[in-house]
């Protein structure tokens, strides 16, 4: 596989998201502090993968990723929801996100709440407002995002994870379907709901969707290791709170080594479905696999 330097790419489609973000809410009527709260999260940072994942799809599927920026952008919005959420007391109650103070440190709890419902409707306003691709695409990639994000997907994941918090007898198969659904979920979402907005076939959408859950599963055994073995200052947010708060998690389970082995395992599986596939956009993913599970932040 040809080499990629994959934080530059990654970092040149996140730029067309990052632009959109900043001016999506410009001249809106929203309440000051929400729109102050929904601006600092969202304009925080962040590696913005799950909206790259979509862009890159959609031109392996045969569509320039600028079509779909959108839509990219809403995708950035239901993620940033879930970490103001997720931080909150009430869940894993941390105080650093992106390198800054957590929503509900800044704006109280309350605001914190709204600002994450606010992102997450927002989101498919701006996922419905592709208007470069066929409505019908649009369509049907704004409801697999519904899915990966709702109740099946990402919060029914982020549920089972407060219902094993603290828990003993937890085991591997219990740990795969939390990572699957709070972290797979979405990540495999963006894929296929780039693929469908790109124009794929049925087989591009398997394969998409085959990527994004290997893939999924590799990240967030990654952001459990990190959460043990990372750096504050460069991950942005805080380390040991896993075992602060109690979760379970792969290396609590099988272990530090274990974990990365299974980590990279996952990024080998998720390459599999690139497989038949050529081009720079495939060299990338692949590469971005094997980033994701290295990765120090
Ligand atoms: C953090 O996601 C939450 C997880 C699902 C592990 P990211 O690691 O993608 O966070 P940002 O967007 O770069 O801040
Ligand atoms: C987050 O998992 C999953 C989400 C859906 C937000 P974590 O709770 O491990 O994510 P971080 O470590 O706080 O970013
Ligand atoms: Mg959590
Ligand atoms: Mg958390
Ligand atoms: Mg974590």
């Amino acid at each position: 596989m040809p080499d990629v330097d994959v934080k530059k790419t990654l970092a040149n489609y996140a730029a067309a998201v990052e632009r959109h973000l900043e001016t999506c809410l410009e001249g809106r009527d929203i309440a000051p502090r929400l729109a102050e709260a929904m601006r600092y999260s969202l304009l925080a940072g962040g590696k913005r993968l799950r909206p790259v994942l979509c862009m890159v799809w959609a031109e392996i599927a045969g569509t320039p990723a600028q079509a779909v920026v959108p839509f990219a952008a809403g995708i950035e919005c239901i993620h940033t929801y879930s970490l103001i959420h997720d931080d909150l007391p009430a869940m894993d109650n941390d105080d650093l996100r992106r390198g800054k103070p957590t929503s509900h440190k800044v704006f109280g709890e309350a605001t914190a709440i709204l600002a994450g419902d606010a992102l997450l409707t927002e989101a498919f306003s701006l996922m419905l407002g592709v208007t470069e691709v066929p409505a019908e695409r649009v369509l049907q990639a704004t409801a697999v995002l519904a899915y990966g994000a709702g109740p099946s997907g990402m919060v029914g994941g982020q549920q089972v994870d407060m219902e094993l918090t603290g828990r003993a007898g937890v085991d591997l198969r219990d740990l795969q379907r939390m990572h699957s659904l709070k972290t797979g979920a979405l990540i495999t979402a963006s894929c296929l709901a780039g693929c469908i907005l790109g124009g794929g076939g049925e087989q591009d959408m398997q394969n998409a969707m085959e990527y994004g859950k290997h893939l999924g599963m590799a990240f967030q055994i990654a952001d459990d290791i990190l959460d043990v073995v990372g750096d504050q200052q460069e991950l942005g947010k805080p380390v040991g709170s896993d075992q602060d708060q109690g979760k379970n998690t792969y290396p609590s389970l099988v272990g530090l080594e274990q974990s990365r082995i299974m980590a990279v395992q996952c990024a080998v599986q998720a390459n599999r479905a690139l497989q038949g596939y050529r081009g720079p956009q495939v060299d990338f993913l692949g590469h971005l696999a094997a980033y994701v599970v290295e990765r120090t932040n």
